[in-house]
């Protein structure tokens, strides 16, 4: 496995994989690696002939009084882990590799980019968006990678993808979860083992919605009642935001009738957690 430092290496190698006649799958991500991250190198295997896995921890998308600072940072491992699933090329780029002092080019996906994560962390997805319209320029890959987890992520990088008509796919991976339901996340293991449990709070609320939506309540005031319920039973879970929304605009809809992304946001402590669902 290449593990490569720099842009200009890291196209250079692109370039041969595409002279090979191989298509090229990416995965970005901020390292701290977990079995979520894996399933989208799994999926990038089983359609693509060379996978590639960015690590950057990039701080355009963490606010001032975020924790960028304390993400946690473990490339040798994850490295480790990669080299182990396979996969053919890691991208380890430095902040000033990826920002040369002076860059003032963002990208700024209008509208969804204010909503739900985006209105709690202003200026998050125009770092995100930004971020991954530098990845995807550098490496040119058919396909890339990214976990419905993210779901606000999800629709605002779709967005950007179609608007400025980059030529890849964008490919989405279902949630990976704990045994005990709470969704992978590479801050969760930022959390004590009494936080671990309060945090299991966000994955009940929305068990409880979909049970509801299956039960045949359809509306989204009802279904977001039974939700905020269930949140208010933990305490030391601090919750930002439970919206049920359409998955491509984000915005909140009356009835789940035609589908619907069920999202939630809550504090444990001082991290910061989220998890959705799709009905
Ligand atoms: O989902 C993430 O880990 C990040 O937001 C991403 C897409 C790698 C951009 O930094």
């Amino acid at each position: 496995m290449l593990v490569l430092r720099t842009i200009a290496e890291t196209r250079t190698t692109c370039a041969r994989i595409r002279l090979a006649g191989k298509t090229l799958g990416l995965v970005p991500t901020m390292g701290a690696l977990h079995e979520g991250h894996l399933s989208l190198v799994r999926a990038a295997q089983a359609s693509c002939d060379a996978v590639a896995v960015s690590i950057f921890v990039n701080p355009t998308q963490f606010g001032p009084k975020e924790d960028f600072a304390s993400y946690p940072r473990t490339l040798e491992q994850d490295c480790r882990i990669l080299e182990a699933a396979g996969v053919d090329l890691v991208f380890a780029p430095s902040v000033q590799g990826m920002y040369p002092s002076g860059a003032s080019a963002f990208v700024e996906v209008a509208g969804l980019s204010d909503r739900l994560d985006g209105a709690s962390r202003p200026g998050h997805f125009r770092g995100v968006a930004t971020v991954v319209a530098k990845l995807l320029n550098i490496f040119a890959p058919e396909r890339a990678f990214f976990g419905q987890k993210d779901a606000a992520q999800v629709a605002v990088l779709r967005k950007m993808v179609h608007d400025l008509r980059f030529a890849v796919q964008v490919e989405v991976c279902p949630i990976v979860r704990e045994p005990d339901g709470l969704a992978m996340s590479s801050r969760n293991r930022n959390l004590s083992d009494i936080q671990r449990r309060q945090a299991l709070i966000l994955s009940r609320a929305l068990l409880t919605v979909q049970r509801k939506a299956q039960g045949g309540e359809h509306e989204s005031s009802k279904l977001l009642a039974e939700a905020l319920g269930v949140l208010a039973g933990e305490p030391g879970a601090e919750l930002d935001y439970c919206r049920i929304v359409d998955p491509d605009t984000l915005e909140d809809i009356p009835s789940v009738d035609r589908g619907a992304l069920v999202a939630v946001a809550a504090r444990v402590g001082t991290t910061r957690l989220i998890d959705n669902l799709l009905l």
